[in-house]
């Protein structure tokens, strides 16, 4: 067996991976006709650039209206609003997920409640929320996490119930489909991200989507100052704010969007392949296939650390940091339970909705959500999408790495290496692993 990375031996890799964000030469043609057309922002809204180009990503998604905004967050923040959740309304959020699901539903008044996540897909898992509905709840937010889809089924059934809004959180989810149905289209609003790890990118950026020409016209009047809507048909006049896209992002977003396809499906390929191969090693396990996807979209890898019982093995977090030192690009701890996040202190003091009309107010630290905390500080190990684009090479070198690790996790606990050495961890990632190491 040869000797890890992180204990002094060769690394699996010193190749890069591929590059991210791709751009071409028309891309940068088509920003240099924007700056000289001297039309630069978005107004009026849409502009004509952006209508063009909210009709082709509508017709990707398979969803009626699509309409920029600033970013993913903006994004469910416009979506909570314009379905008019309102000051203490309870909306239901995965508690494992970037923390901007949550805040965003804090930033409406509203008061994010945590449910748990299926331990295959690791999105929302319909029991949990089932449990989580009290009179307040006014909407859930699903998240597609990284390969996988929430189960929509599920949650629709359960939202018609209820009377609940269901806003899709598809920041993962560019260019796939559940069901053959388009992320975005199978609830009430789809919010994306073009934040530049993202699928599609623009740098930053958003797009709210919806099939309802009522939401649609909200939408709109939230995003554009309070301004009435373009068609109008249902008077709606609520506060907005300026949340709009420029025209300098919707420029790099066409060549994004030209290219997805295309990127989508090697990104699938270069996964089945790498499941595939990692069904053979030792202590990690792939997430389950999930049948009712029809279109797989991979934001990241995912995969899980699971090493035997009772047998020496290091932390999630050491097993990430000697990967990455064979010279893979990875992460473990991505992701929080979002209530245990340093990002995420919401207080009765800051946000008064947490008190409204309750005898105890929401209180954070009593949250418990299992899986998610097992998936988030111990389980998931998150591959980059941006190694599923190159060549077959790529895979197999991910799965050497892989392999290596997890063959050598005895070693490497025994060893429990000092992480002076490991100069391709950040600070922080250093500073999580230093933590993990006194678990
Ligand atoms: C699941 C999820 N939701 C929401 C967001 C927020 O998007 P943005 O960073 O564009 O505000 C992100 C992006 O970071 C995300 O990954």
């Amino acid at each position: 067996m040869s000797t890890l990375a992180i204990l002094g031996g060769e690394p699996v890799r010193r190749k890069p991976f591929s590059p991210w964000p791709q751009y071409q030469a028309s891309d940068i043609d088509r920003i240099v006709k924007t700056v000289e057309s001297r039309h630069w922002g978005g107004y009026p809204l849409p502009t004509a650039l952006a209508q063009e180009f909210c009709a082709s990503f509508a017709e990707l998604q398979g969803v009626k209206y699509a309409l920029p905004v600033a970013n993913g967050t903006v994004a469910i923040t416009v979506a909570l609003q314009a379905a008019g959740i309102g000051f203490g309304d309870e909306v239901i959020v995965p508690a494992f997920t970037w923390d901007g699901t949550a805040t965003a539903a804090l930033a409406m008044g509203a008061v994010p409640v945590f449910a748990d996540i299926d331990p295959d897909t690791y999105c929302l898992d319909v029991e949990s929320v089932r449990r989580a509905i009290t009179p307040r709840t006014k909407a859930i937010v699903p998240v597609h996490l990284a390969m996988r889809f929430a189960e929509m089924d599920g949650l629709l059934k359960l939202a018609a119930e209820h009377g609940l809004t269901l806003i899709e959180d598809c920041a993962h989810a560019h260019g796939g489909s559940y069901r053959h149905r388009g992320a975005g289209s199978i609830g009430d609003i789809g919010c994306f991200s073009f934040q530049e790890s993202k699928l599609m990118t623009s740098g930053e950026g958003g797009m709210v989507t919806t099939n309802k020409l009522e939401h649609y016209e909200a939408l709109q009047t939230v995003v554009n100052c309070g301004r009435a809507s373009i068609t109008d048909q249902f008077g709606q006049r609520l506060i907005g704010l300026n949340y709009r896209m420029t025209d300098l992002q919707i420029a790099l977003l066409i060549g994004q969007i030209e290219r997805l396809p295309g990127l989508r499906q090697k990104r699938a390929e270069r996964a089945a392949l790498l499941s595939e191969l990692m069904a053979g090693i030792p202590h990690v396990r792939p997430l389950p296939a999930q049948p009712a996807v029809t279109l797989p979209t991979h934001y990241c890898y995912v995969f899980q650390y699971r090493p035997e019982p009772g047998r020496p093995a290091p932390h999630r977090d050491l097993f990430v940091a000697a990967l990455e030192k064979e010279g893979i690009p990875c992460d473990g701890r991505f992701y929080e339970a979002v209530y245990r996040s340093d990002l995420f202190y919401a207080t009765p003091a800051n946000c008064a909705q947490l008190a409204l009309g309750r005898d105890e107010a929401m209180d954070y630290s009593r949250c418990s959500c299992p899986v998610s905390e097992r998936a988030a500080y111990d389980e998931s190990v998150w591959l980059f999408q941006f190694c599923l684009i190159g060549d077959e090479e790529d895979v197999r070198d991910l799965a050497r790495a892989i392999g290596k690790v997890a063959e050598n996790l005895e070693v490497l606990a025994r060893q429990n290496p000092s992480l002076a050495g490991v100069k391709a961890m950040g600070r922080a990632q250093r500073a999580r692993v230093e933590r993990a190491k006194n678990y």
